[in-house]
């Protein structure tokens, strides 16, 4: 069996019996005025962050949510779009489609503006959607992409960008790891399925992203996750996980290559109203302005002393230099 059947085989059982365990995080659960959340719902809260940003969710967007769980946030989104297959969910485990098609009934019955019908639900696998190309705006998935290996990774991104329309937005959430994780984890297929075997490095993630074609990205949160102890799994040393929330932008790419955002700023305090690199980034003086990395390594190879750069703040929330 391989290790994508297995995770068909994971997600069946949590399907018919709620893990309240699997996957869970510090995220709390979005409260919003009115949204009420089935209880099923939030004990198949089967990601590790939030994909939900009300900023991405303008002008009426297409939305596509490719592993459904419990239907949580899918919910949570149909609740900023509100029309009618205004959220198109897929999932490839037929017992998963079946449990948050029944969550979203009760979803019905709890919520007076929410009706069934925002969401449309199809059987699909996330290595090839059954999704018309350029048709989404945000496409999301959360503690789905982690547990695929690095082929199956690489079809899951492109997918995900054949389907956005240009200047569609990819949000993430994931589980990424510092430590070299050891093999016979990375193997362990169930440990995989689980989301916590498969997380590869922040740096490996985002570059999987912008292989793809992805110019922009934003990490917009990095938190604390899981502890792989020697006592519980076969590890001699102790490996800890994070999550991450990311989005990616389908911009179009810089020749320069893509503009990653880690929350830097740079601040210029010098002489004079402001300094212009002549690239298009003006520094007012004393004016925090939020710069990609790649920005803010050439802003620091300028050697500088009248230019602050902060560090990676992981917490990127808009704004910008490209
Ligand atoms: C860890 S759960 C996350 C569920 C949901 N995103 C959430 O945050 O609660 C992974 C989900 O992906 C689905 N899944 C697993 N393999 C898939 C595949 N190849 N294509 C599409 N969905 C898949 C599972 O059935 C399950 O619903």
């Amino acid at each position: 069996m391989s290790y994508l059947e297995t995770t068909k085989n994971v997600y069946k059982e949590a399907a018919l019996k709620p893990d309240v365990g699997l996957c869970c995080t510090t995220t709390p659960v979005w409260q919003l005025p009115g949204l009420s959340i089935p209880l099923k719902m939030q004990q198949m809260n089967y990601g590790c962050g939030s994909t939900v940003h009300p900023r991405d969710l303008v002008n009426e967007p297409n939305i596509l949510y490719v592993g459904v769980g419990g239907g949580m946030e899918l919910l949570q989104f149909a609740y900023f779009s509100r029309k009618k297959n205004g959220v198109i969910g897929v999932d490839v485990v037929d017992e998963m489609i079946e449990a948050s098609g029944e969550n979203f009934l009760q979803a019905e019955k709890e919520n007076p503006w929410f009706k069934s019908e925002f969401v449309t639900l199809k059987k699909g696998d996330a290595l090839n959607l059954p999704v018309e190309s350029k048709s989404i705006d945000v496409a999301a998935q959360n503690c789905l992409f982690n547990i695929f290996k690095t082929e199956d990774l690489k079809k899951a991104l492109t997918e995900m960008y054949r389907v956005l329309k240009p200047r569609g937005r990819l949000v993430l959430s994931d589980p990424i790891c510092e430590t070299n994780m050891p093999q016979n984890l990375m193997n362990d297929e169930r440990l995989r399925a689980l989301c916590l075997s498969g997380a590869l490095s922040l740096k490996e993630y985002i570059k999987m992203i912008t292989d793809v074609g992805f110019g922009t990205v934003e990490i917009r949160a990095k938190r604390p996750y899981r502890i792989l102890d020697p006592a519980h799994y076969d590890t001699n040393e102790l490996i800890y996980i994070e999550s991450v929330e990311v989005c990616a932008i389908k911009d179009p790419m810089p020749e320069d290559g893509p503009c990653v955002f880690t929350g830097k700023t740079a601040i210029f305090y010098g002489k004079g109203e402001f300094f212009d690199d002549g690239k298009g980034h003006t520094l007012l003086q004393n004016q925090p302005l939020a710069i990609c990395d790649k920005t803010a390594n050439a802003l620091k190879s300028l050697n500088r002393k009248d230019i602050f750069i902060s560090n990676s703040t992981w917490f990127y929330d808009g704004g910008g230099c490209c």
